[in-house]
């Protein structure tokens, strides 16, 4: 029997490549997942009777209500909500920033996440019971330069998740931040200034900035969101987890 068996679990930024691989891990654990990402495509690969896929924009607000109603009106309970989707930023020194590229920024990865907590609280409060992942960044802890818009988006996340952690605790409802180190997707090269092409070389450059010395696989992630997820997590609240490989150190 998996450890997540009977939950019910919504995913953002589930097509990507931390995304998919943390929805193939709850399914595997027995759970029922909600997937909702603007781009679905690689999710239809998943075969498996406990996925509802559901193309959303994160930035629409209207969206994301009628999202969370549908989940709770079919299931009657939402145990968990993990917040992965994200954008990057391309390194680049903040005189040359304009403030549409901060905005959306900030939006996707920092206001998406009060959009959708702020729903599934009204859910999990009734129930005293939930758990919300977010994802944040290494780069919090250790910034890199260029990266200003992107790290402030990513410091919110931390910030916000504590707070809530604390303003959520009488209802049961956990919130934990994991921070991930530089990690083996497609996002990894759009945080390079550089063009296509030097991504090899900056994965390399990533790599050895671990001291662990390898990038951090979707694997990782999954592995601390799915235990964040479970019963044997029950007492964990208001924690910044980094799965980074000592980066942060
Ligand atoms: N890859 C890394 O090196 C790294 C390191 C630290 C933190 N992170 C964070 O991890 C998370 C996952 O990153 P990833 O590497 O899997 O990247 P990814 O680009 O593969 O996945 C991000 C997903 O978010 C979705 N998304 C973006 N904007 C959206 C919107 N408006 N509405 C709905 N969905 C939207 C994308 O479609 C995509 O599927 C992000 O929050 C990212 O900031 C990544």
């Amino acid at each position: 029997m998996g450890q997540l068996e009977a939950k019910v679990i919504a995913v953002t930024g589930a097509g990507g490549g931390m995304g998919k691989k943390v929805v193939e891990n709850l399914l595997a654990e027995g759970a029922t997942v909600v997937a909702l990402d603007i781009n679905t495509e690689s999710l239809s690969s998943i075969e498996n009777e406990n996925i509802r896929v559901k193309a959303i924009n994160l930035l629409d607000e209207n969206s994301i209500q009628q999202t969370f109603k549908e989940i709770f009106n079919e299931y009657n309970k939402l145990d968990g909500l993990v917040n992965i989707a994200g954008i990057a930023q391309s390194a680049k020194p903040i005189t040359e920033v304009e403030l549409s590229e901060w905005h959306k920024i900030m939006d996707i990865n920092a206001t998406a996440i009060f959009l959708t907590s702020r729903e599934a609280v009204r859910y999990m409060k009734e129930a005293k019971n939930g758990s919300i992942i977010n994802i944040g960044s290494v780069s919090v802890t250790r910034p890199r330069p260029g990266l200003q818009s992107y790290v402030a988006s990513k410091g919110a996340v931390e910030a916000f998740s504590k707070a809530l952690a604390l303003e959520a605790a009488p209802f049961n409802i956990r919130v934990n931040v994991v921070h991930p180190g530089p990690a083996d997707t497609q996002m990894l090269g759009q945080f390079s200034s550089q063009q296509a092409g030097e991504v090899e070389l900056n994965k390399d450059i990533f790599a050895e900035s671990v001291p662990l010395g390898r990038l951090i696989n979707p694997a990782d992630i999954s592995a601390t969101v799915t235990h964040l997820l479970t019963d044997g997590a029950q007492i964990i609240t208001g924690a910044v987890i980094h799965v980074d490989g000592g980066r942060s150190i």
